[in-house]
């Protein structure tokens, strides 16, 4: 078992390694002196409830659970509504926490509804899903979306600890997986040439628990330094405002995971243009993507993508902040007005 440290105001720890699912119980029992209530989706729960429930047990520690249906639908507020008074009726209090048993819906859902039933109790993160491993389940960003935007509510709460065992991998659907590589690849562009090789030489094959655990590290830096997502943190954006915007225009067609590889394509190439790398760097970016079957381009054209560009939540003012590689492994936060946004996005197609 490996462990990071995520150094924030209350800082935690995630354990990775395979099979922890099974000896989750006795990790929880440090961190959980009451009950817990665990939150899953109705893929998750058949396969690892049980397993997680028996963990538990043979710690001694109580569990109920409450499974929500599968899939980004969920995360809305009536669910929400509904997991509050689960909790309630189940007269769980602070000295109790909450478990999430599933990939990012679960684990922002189950995280929004800890933060805000008796103004937060402790929650647990076991993320099954290889996006929520290396991105959503560590750094404490909880949420629901709205019927204006996905993540409209949420609130920083960061989790007692999470639990990550790639062994549950092995029954996540293949295009699923692929998804959650495009945030894994991230990783390597922002801070580790070494990383970026061996992802590009071994596409999808790679071995799992080192590169996980090595985005995690990088996750956990970037959190530690800038927990509420003012600084640093928002290098994790990287391909993510033209990647929301091509899922947008695509009516989510495109999943997030092909967006954001087409959207780091698509802002390598901006930079190129721009003069801010030389060409081997959006070539190299291409090649690795490439190796993992996703897409390096978009359909679409720059006036339908722009209107939610400039939608972007991060916007502050009329200022755009995109993420924009100079090398791999280095990237630059980069001020752009709104009016110019078109000038990179075209220059990105
Ligand atoms: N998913 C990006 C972040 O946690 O900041």
């Amino acid at each position: 078992m490996i462990t990071v440290d995520v150094k924030t105001g209350r800082p935690y720890r995630v354990y990775v390694g395979e099979n922890l699912l099974k000896e989750s119980g006795s990790l929880i029992s440090k961190h959980v002196d009451g009950r817990v209530a665990v939150i899953s989706d109705s893929h998750v729960a058949p396969l690892y409830l049980d397993s997680l429930i028996d963990s538990l047990r043979l710690e001694g520690i109580e569990a109920v659970s409450k499974v929500i249906p599968a899939g980004e639908k969920s995360k809305n507020i009536r669910i929400y509504e509904e997991l509050l008074d689960f909790l309630a009726q189940e007269s769980i209090t602070r000295s109790d926490a909450v478990i999430a048993l599933g990939g990012g819906v679960v684990g922002d859902i189950a995280g929004f509804t800890a933060a805000t039933y008796l103004r937060g109790v402790p929650y647990i993160q076991i993320p099954t899903s290889l996006l929520a491993m290396v991105d959503s389940s560590v750094g404490g960003k909880t949420a629901i979306d709205l019927p204006a935007g996905k993540n409209l509510a949420g609130a920083f709460c960061q989790p007692e600890l999470v639990i990550c065992d790639p062994s549950v991998l092995s029954t996540l659907p293949e295009d699923i997986f692929r998804d959650g590589c495009a945030e894994v690849i991230k990783y390597g562009v922002l801070e580790d040439p070494d990383l970026f090789a061996k992802l590009t030489l071994e596409g999808i094959g790679f071995d799992r628990v080192p590169v996980i655990t090595r985005c995690i590290d990088i996750k956990a830096a970037y959190v530690a330094e800038d927990e509420y997502d003012n600084g640093v943190r928002r290098k994790l954006n990287l391909g993510h405002t033209f990647g929301h915007a091509i899922e947008a225009v695509s009516r989510f067609s495109m999943t997030h995971g092909q967006a954001v590889a087409a959207g780091m394509c698509m802002v390598a190439r901006a930079s190129y243009a721009m003069g801010f790398c030389k060409q081997a760097c959006p070539q190299g970016i291409e090649q690795c993507i490439r190796s993992f079957d996703l897409p390096v381009n978009c359909e679409m054209k720059t006036d339908e993508l722009l209107p939610f560009i400039a939608a972007d939540k991060k916007r502050r003012g009329d200022v755009i902040s995109l993420i924009v590689p100079r090398t791999i492994g280095n990237c630059d936060i980069v001020p752009v007005n709104a009016d110019d946004v078109k000038d990179w996005l075209e220059a990105g197609m």
